[in-house]
């Protein structure tokens, strides 16, 4: 199969998997709160959380204040960082706020939702760092350094894709803080925020709550219907099958780097870029001052050996 070829059922798979979500997704709107131990009582806490049993529990500005935000990502401002003035704490929590009432760094105990809050992170610093090898301040310093790609080979605009057509003259490279390609992945998330991202996919390179938002959904949402999301798998919220046990997928960190990579990350040993996304999520963890000790075995941090939730190539022709 030629390359060009393969390209074309690669993007039309991934088309085929967003139309999945698209009928069949619980999205981050009305999930039902499964109250523990049947217990009914819903809790406000300002606006950052409303109307939840998940807001009984602290909110996450309770244990992640600003002086936080600006240690993990102390060199984000930095001259030589490519978004300066761009992300801030205030966007953060603006846009966690939509979540926390869902249970994003609301569910568990104190220790869960501040290892909730790492892992969220972990993940974006790992993706918007400029940190190479000799960066000061060590090459774990440096997320948030971006927030759009900055040298896009292509324009990402897969014109097979008749729900999410590309509008003319935009271009959909990646953006965000769990940075977002092509027009279909603009198109799904554009749709379930209700901002017209496939008309402006530039919306996220130029609003840090939004860029948040988009990425917490992701975080929230499952990629179909009756897989876990990154945020159920993470906070044990998801029961591993019989078919997930034999597929190496446990509960914990290294299934969340599934849920968002599947096979491009995973099942494929040490791979770099995983270990780059776990690296983040221990530095975090030892800066919040929970302790990257508090992050469990490799086994559980890694997704080394695990089968994709979302193989990108049919099952039949899987070995
Ligand atoms: C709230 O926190 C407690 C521990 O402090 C935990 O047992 C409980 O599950 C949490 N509530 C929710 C809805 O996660
Ligand atoms: C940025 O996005 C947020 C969340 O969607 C929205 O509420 C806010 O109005 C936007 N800000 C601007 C300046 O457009
Ligand atoms: C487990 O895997 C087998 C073989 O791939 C499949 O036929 C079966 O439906 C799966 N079961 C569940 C519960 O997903």
């Amino acid at each position: 199969m030629g390359s060009q070829q393969q390209a074309t059922v690669t993007a039309t798979m991934a088309a085929v998997v967003v139309l999945m979500v698209l009928c069949g997704s619980v999205n981050g709107e009305s999930p039902s709160p499964s109250p523990a131990k049947g217990k009914n009582k819903v809790c406000t806490k300002g606006w950052e959380c409303k109307n939840s049993v998940y807001c009984c529990n602290q909110t996450i500005s309770d244990f992640f204040q600003t002086y936080q935000f600006e240690d993990l990502f102390a060199k984000r401002n930095s001259p030589v960082a490519h978004a300066v003035g761009f992300w801030d704490y205030h966007s953060f929590i603006t846009a966690s706020a939509l979540y926390q009432p869902h249970g994003f760094g609301t569910t568990g105990g104190k220790l869960m939702q501040m290892k909730e809050v790492a892992a969220f992170l972990g993940h974006v610093g790992s993706k918007t760092s400029c940190g190479y090898g000799v960066a000061t301040g060590g090459p774990l310093a440096w997320g948030l350094c971006y927030n759009h790609e900055m040298s896009p080979s292509q324009s990402y605009c897969d014109s097979t894709d008749y729900v999410y057509p590309c509008t003319p003259g935009v271009e959909y490279y990646g953006r965000g803080a769990l940075p977002i390609y092509w027009n279909y992945n603009y198109g799904t998330i554009g749709e379930a925020l209700k901002v017209d991202l496939l008309s402006h996919p530039e919306y996220i390179e130029n609003n840090a709550t939004l860029a948040f938002q988009a990425a917490i959904w992701r975080w929230m949402t499952p990629m179909k219907k009756k897989q876990p999301s990154a945020h159920d798998v993470f906070v044990g919220n998801w029961k591993p099958t019989k078919n997930d046990t034999l597929a190496k997928r446990v509960p914990g960190f290294g299934s969340t780097i599934n849920v968002l990579y599947g096979d491009l990350v995973c099942g494929q040993g040490d791979e770099d870029s995983m270990n780059n996304i776990i690296s983040h999520y221990l530095y975090y963890l030892d800066l919040m001052g929970v302790g990257r000790e508090q992050a469990g075995p490799h086994e559980v941090l890694s997704c080394a050996e695990q089968e994709a939730f979302n193989p990108s190539s049919s099952p039949a022709s899987a070995s």
